[in-house]
């Protein structure tokens, strides 16, 4: 019912993802596709992907932010999987209605995300693409979980970050179970 689709570099050196993830994992109807594990050589198999898609009913992308936005994979996931005819245009349906999370990490803490800050900008002008993606395939996007300096906030914040994710998640089953 929950498809939640993983996207980092190095799964086993991620500290704020995995925490996340491990918060999260065992709730029932859950499946997680980490893209970094399934696809090393990048080789992704669209029809596997939109054959898990279309078991979903609450699509999650999950990703550490790499230069202010997706990993590579996952950008490829979105050109591979949601093609014409499957998630737009003529026929392109098979996404609308499905609820969408973006759950999301970064390196920078939020007062880096400022016009003065290093990174020049609120963090939501960095959100406009994948949410529009979302959008424009016909799903629900619900509020993003973000996690702000995902190395900085240590054991306890990542585990509080966790225990949030975990409920939003058993929230959503409760009502839609
Ligand atoms: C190649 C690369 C690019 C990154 N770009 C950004 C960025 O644009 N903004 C930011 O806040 N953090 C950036 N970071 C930091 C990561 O977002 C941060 O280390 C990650 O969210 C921590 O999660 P993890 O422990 O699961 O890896 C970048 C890290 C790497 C390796």
């Amino acid at each position: 019912m929950i498809l939640l689709v993983h996207a980092h570099p190095h799964p086993r050196q991620s500290v704020a993802n995995r925490a996340l993830l491990d918060a999260v994992r065992n709730l029932p109807g859950l499946t997680v596709q980490s893209l970094y594990d399934a696809y090393p050589d990048f080789d992704i198999d669209p029809a596997a992907e939109r054959a898990r898609l279309d078991a979903a009913r609450l699509v999650i992308w999950q990703h550490p932010i790499h230069w202010y936005g997706a990993p590579a994979l996952l950008k490829l996931w979105f050109e591979e999987v949601l093609s014409y005819g499957y998630a737009y245009g003529e026929g392109g349906t098979a996404l609308h209605g499905k609820d969408c999370l973006w759950v999301a990490t970064t390196g920078g803490p939020p007062d880096w995300y400022t016009p003065d800050g290093p990174h020049g900008h609120e963090f939501s002008a960095f959100a406009p693409a994948v949410k529009q993606t979302a959008r424009f395939c016909g799903t629900n996007w619900l509020p993003p979980l973000v996690v702000h300096a995902a190395h900085h906030i240590g054991a306890d914040g990542l585990a509080a970050q966790g225990a949030a994710y975990r409920k939003r998640l058993q929230d959503w089953i409760d009502t839609h179970g």
